[in-house]
């Protein structure tokens, strides 16, 4: 597996300084750089093994079906080919899509209607913010549950509140994925999805 991270972020050129107190696709400020587009209100993060792919699929699915609502943002990062899509895809199942979830990486967003509408997006080719904003990636956050591989690349822009999905290789085949729910619409849910990821081993609590 190639080791590749992207972290040139999609605020080069950003065009929306100073406009964007009305958007939620949002430019840093130089005052706020490090910590923009994360709440103060994280929880501790929770951790999983999965031994397979279609294990990492089922824990999404179980998060899609108990957790996902319309509005919901998940961040998803990890290096190439470590999951992401596969996550997105388990997710997708479990909101009910019945077509394929396939790797949005050349079209940049793909949607798919479940019981409710998904919005899967990759920025891994996208190099600046202007991109995405004109791609409606306001709108997109509105209505859907909104995927974003490579998310970690675009997070000070992103809506704060989010659930985060850190995913490594760990052993052949094996992948440690963290979780980390943010914002005030998460901590209702922080339990729940303790409770979803209970049958999925641990490699130790953080
Ligand atoms: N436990 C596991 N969980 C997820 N994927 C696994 C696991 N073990 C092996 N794999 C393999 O890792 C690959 C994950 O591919 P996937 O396209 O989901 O990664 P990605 O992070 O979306 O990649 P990219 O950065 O190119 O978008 C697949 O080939 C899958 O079979
Ligand atoms: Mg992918």
């Amino acid at each position: 597996m190639q080791a590749v991270t992207r972290y040139h972020l999609l605020s080069l050129g950003c065009p929306l300084q100073g406009a964007a107190s009305d958007r939620r696709l949002r430019c840093p400020s130089p005052s706020s750089t490090s910590s923009a587009g994360r709440s103060a209100d994280a929880l501790e993060p929770v951790k999983a093994l999965t031994h397979s792919v279609d294990e990492t699929r089922a824990l999404a699915e179980d998060i899609g079906r108990a957790l996902l609502r319309p509005g919901d943002l998940v961040v998803l990062s990890g290096e190439l080919g470590s999951g992401k899509t596969a996550f997105a895809q388990g997710v997708a199942r479990g909101l009910g899509v019945t077509e394929p979830v396939v790797s949005p990486s050349f079209t940049i967003v793909r949607e798919y209607e479940g019981r409710v509408r998904i919005a899967h997006v990759d920025v891994f080719r996208l190099d600046r913010l202007q991109e995405l904003h004109d791609l409606g990636f306001d709108e997109l956050l509105d209505d859907r549950v909104t995927l974003v591989e490579w998310g970690d690349a675009a997070s000070p822009l992103l809506p704060a509140d989010r659930l985060e999905v850190r995913i490594t290789p760990a052993g052949e085949g094996e992948r440690e994925i963290q979780l980390s729910t943010h914002g005030e619409s998460w901590q209702a849910r922080s339990r729940r999805l303790g409770e979803v990821l209970a049958p999925f081993s641990s490699p130790g609590k953080s």
